[in-house]
């Protein structure tokens, strides 16, 4: 890192003492200059390590490292996955069908919304019970078969909108290449009323190819026995996929499957057809407002100057603290129960776009990338981890997510359990800011100088609050956005391609050439390394 911008951060980290009690009490304005609305989100950043001129240096930075210029290429569809050789649009898949964007000669908005109107009719007749099974059965449980984008995205917005999904019509997700995972998915359905969506980018992923196969024999070994076989597959199987003619290779029915482009890349492609068991579970409407909550962020990114443009500070921010400061990790901690999948669906955005060490010229990285991406909805995490987080030695930058209405309500009486549900995210965040001094332990009558010690909290461990009035499919997709260009903002400060993932390959390779030695192949077996020959006799030993 050479620009001068990063020297400047780097002398202001070495005398960095942060004091998040000063910052405000100095600052009346803090709170206001450093709270901003996009959209249905509220995003409060007073309580983030910001101070001095720290802001100003992290926007030179910005525009020292081309931020503005990688933006708009990517928006334009320029091939900015340069190892792959590829646009990058999944921000294309929400413009309004009113827009047009022509990319290598082909206007995709029009190619977007011709597939969205397929999946959106589609949905239609399996919610409305027009489609069914073999045996005539209308369908109750749509499966979807994927993994990684294909899997996550899907599977977290179904749990996150729960309050939208059409009663009588589930939802279920195998992913997993453990066989206990399609088992335990199956187990008690009624294969007369049930849909597979074979949802993979490439169609050759060994995982959902191999569990696409599983529930094919499943669903033809347990349908009635009078039920014609033939047809099953067309009836029961449809697919999701960039390699449309490897589909008809599987039986599926093309007419029954809905494509995408290779500029989605798979961690960006919940709002493609990748999304169609969402689209069944909430039905078009919802997901076209979900398709408006990413635009409306989109543009916000697109459009605000930098110093007011939320993905902008947000990422400059984890650039402060990954490169400056010292974490390693983030903590990302949903006060919804129904954002449990959250954090998941964020490790793979995050890491699997920024885990880099190389740059988008082929030169090594010369500062650390990526940064750890985990937590858990409040309040479990709080019994379980944030003890770290507010006294531990490390750095954990947080970002806590709340809402003001509660999904579902359930009443104990006159409690409003929400309020107390959110009154902890309030407090939370408030203690890791501001800690709790010696001098105020002791005052709560603590005289022990040992648990003195033990009960003070330092403070000044940075948060994020991003609130929104309700969880609804438009907040979701607006958090959805923040969070890629989040990512996006700080991919280009590192100088890296954000958009392959070459990293997830040699072991893929790896499994296929192994494969054979946990049969029996002694050659297969002598080709490994002495501990995989040991830990494959000890599997054959013990199977
Ligand atoms: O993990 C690697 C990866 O290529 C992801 O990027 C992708 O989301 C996942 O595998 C699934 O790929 P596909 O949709 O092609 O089955």
């Amino acid at each position: 890192m050479t620009t001068s911008a990063w020297a400047r951060l780097n002398d202001l980290a070495e005398d960095f003492e942060p004091d998040l009690r000063a910052w405000f009490a100095e600052d009346p304005d803090r709170v206001a200059s450093s709270t901003h609305d996009v959209a249905d989100l509220h995003v409060d950043l007073s309580k983030s390590l910001l101070h001095g001129e720290v802001l100003d240096v992290l926007l030179e930075l910005a525009e020292q490292t081309g931020l503005v210029a990688r933006r708009d290429a990517m928006f334009a569809g320029e091939h900015i996955n340069v190892t792959e050789d590829r646009a990058v649009l999944h921000t294309a898949l929400r413009l309004p069908e009113t827009a047009s964007l022509n990319v290598d000669g082909q206007d995709v908005v029009h190619d977007v919304h011709e597939v969205l109107g397929r999946v959106y009719a589609f949905a239609d007749q399996v919610r409305s019970g027009e489609w069914t099974g073999v045996t005539g059965e209308r369908i109750r449980t749509v499966v979807n078969i994927g993994i990684g984008g294909s899997d996550l995205g899907p599977v977290m917005a179904y749990e996150a909108l729960a309050a939208y999904r059409q009663e009588g019509l589930e939802c279920r997700f195998i992913s997993n290449i453990d066989p206990t995972d399609a088992a335990t998915t199956l187990a008690g359905l009624d294969p007369a009323s049930t849909l597979f969506i074979v949802s993979s980018k490439t169609f050759g992923t060994l995982e959902t190819m191999t569990n696409a196969r599983l529930c094919r024999s499943w669903l033809l070994e347990h349908l009635p026995d009078d039920a014609d076989r033939d047809q099953a597959v067309a009836k029961h199987f449809v697919a999701v996929s960039t390699a449309l003619d490897k589909v008809a290779d599987f039986g599926i029915d093309p007419a029954n499957a809905f494509g995408f482009w290779d500029w989605v890349g798979g961690r960006y492609s919940m709002d493609s057809a990748i999304g169609t068991s969402l689209v069944v579970a909430i039905g078009p409407e919802r997901f076209a407002e979900l398709l408006a909550g990413f635009h409306a962020v989109d543009e916000h990114f697109r459009r605000a100057p930098l110093e007011l443009n939320v993905p902008v500070l947000m990422g400059l921010l984890n650039v402060w603290y990954t490169n400056f400061l010292g974490a390693q990790t983030h903590a990302v901690l949903p006060y919804s129960q129904l954002l449990h999948r959250f954090p998941a669906y964020l490790q793979q955005l995050t890491m699997e776009s920024n885990g880099k060490g190389v740059r988008w010229d082929g030169a090594e990285v010369t500062a650390d990338t990526g940064e750890v991406f985990w937590g858990e909805p409040g309040t479990n995490g709080q019994h379980a981890f944030y003890q770290l987080i507010h006294q531990g030695t490390r750095l954990i930058p947080a970002d806590f997510i709340a809402f003001a209405e509660p999904s579902f309500e359930l009443k104990d009486g006159d409690t409003d359990v929400h309020e107390l549900f959110l009154a902890n995210f309030f407090a939370q965040t408030r203690a890791l800011a501001f800690g709790k001094t010696a001098e105020e332990v002791r005052a709560d009558g603590t005289t022990d100088e040992v648990v003195v010690a033990a009960r003070t909290f330092t403070g000044n461990r940075p948060t994020a609050s991003i609130m929104a009035p309700a969880l609804t499919p438009s907040v979701l997709g607006q958090l959805v956005a923040l969070y890629e260009h989040i990512t996006f903002v700080e991919g280009a400060v590192w100088g890296i391609d954000s958009f392959d993932q070459w990293g997830v390959e040699l072991g893929k390779k790896l499994a296929q050439e192994v494969t054979p030695a946990l049969s029996g192949d002694a050659e297969a077996l002598a080709a490994q390394d002495a501990s995989t020959q040991s830990l494959i006799s000890y599997y054959r030993a013990h199977r």
